[in-house]
């Protein structure tokens, strides 16, 4: 990944075909603790590397968290970002789980404002839905060895343009049901956006691709029965009386677009409800029409259709394997919102420049 300054001609070469995940933007801001001397004032500064000791914390045990949103362009050029409050919320939430200093809300949403404003000419317009990804994150940066909460953590934020997450992903992608794998477990972490739940996907995602999916499925750590979300994302099932079901949180990611989606799903004629769902229930119900569509939602992945699933060797199509007009539709009412096409009846944008 470059830390070069890009001349303007470089950058808009970037903005024409982002990627994901492949570029960042010229700024980061960082902010450093420390339990005797608390936070410092957040800095804009060049994005360029970290230095940290070996024996930081971080390193050996994965005290870190993590956050990702999404700045988008609207026609008049302005820049907003789309209920940014949740994930400041989510962001001290997940501090408190993984004994990591909390951040006040008013300080991520200024820190993320400052690199927005700093790099705002990274923001592309909004033409193939294309955005600015924000990640912000907290490490912990104190050097021992011995496994205790670390007295010094940095913070940060980084950004880069993004294209779609997944590139076919509008045409619809395949899940691979993992009956092994497990993600989290009750009194676990599973509801913190932490870097140790992604690597701890990583081996089963791997197995996803090596077994033809886009990504993994997983299922609930006690009985391997019940759905939980995917590697980077929520999961939700549209079934044929009507309802948008999804499952309710404890052990998943409490995701800004599963809540949207949810609030939604009305206006779509879909009841929303959260209640365990059982896969043996969703591959029952794509055989007998009781389930219609599932998508999965997720801030990266936004809404993307899931047109087949791969469970115990079998590979079970939902619906007629093409994308469900309601995952369609939600997509489209969500993005015509999120870049200002729609009117923000809710109340879930934010102008930062
Ligand atoms: C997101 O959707 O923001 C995520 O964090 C998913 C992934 C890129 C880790």
């Amino acid at each position: 990944m470059s830390i070069d300054v890009r001349t303007p001609a470089e950058r808009d070469a970037i903005l024409a075909d982002p990627g994901f995940g492949r570029h960042v933007t010229d700024h980061m801001v960082v902010a450093d603790w420390s339990s005797t001397g608390g936070w410092t004032v957040p800095r804009v500064t060049p994005y360029g590397p970290l230095t940290l000791q070996p024996s930081a914390a971080v390193l050996h045990y994965s005290q870190e968290i993590f956050e990702g949103l999404k700045a988008y362009r609207h026609a008049d050029g302005g820049i907003h970002l789309f209920r940014p409050e949740r994930n400041a919320r989510r962001f001290a939430a997940s501090a408190r789980m993984l004994a990591l200093p909390e951040l006040a809300e008013q300080d991520f949403l200024d820190a993320v404002a400052a690199l927005l404003r700093a790099d705002h000419a990274w923001v592309p317009d909004g033409t193939g839905e294309r955005s600015l990804y924000l990640r912000p994150f907290t490490v912990a940066t104190e050097p021992f060895l011995g496994v205790r909460a670390a007295a010094e953590a940095t913070f940060a934020v980084i950004g880069g343009p993004a294209g779609a997450y997944f590139p076919g992903g509008v045409t619809g992608i395949g899940l691979w049901v993992s009956t092994e794998h497990s993600r989290a477990a009750p009194g676990g972490t599973g509801a913190a956006k932490c870097g140790g739940n992604y690597a701890a996907g990583l081996a089963a995602q791997a197995e996803a691709k090596a077994r033809g999916c886009d990504q993994v499925l997983f299922l609930d750590a006690t009985e391997h029965r019940w759905l939980e979300e995917a590697g980077t994302m929520n999961v939700v099932v549209v079934t044929a009386d009507g309802t948008l079901a999804t499952p309710p949180l404890g052990t998943i990611l409490d995701g800004v677009t599963r809540h949207s989606v949810l609030t939604l799903a009305p206006e779509h004629g879909l009841v929303p409800v959260e209640r365990p769902i059982a896969i043996d229930e969703v591959l029952r119900g794509c055989a007998d029409g009781s389930v219609t569509e599932v998508f999965a939602v997720g801030t990266a992945a936004v809404v993307t259709p899931v047109t087949s699933l791969v469970h115990a060797g079998v590979t079970t199509t939902v619906g007629d394997g093409a994308p469900g007009p309601h995952a369609l539709a939600i997509r489209e009412h969500l993005t015509d919102i999120q870049y200002g096409r729609a009117a923000d009846v809710h109340g879930w944008m934010r102008r930062v420049v």
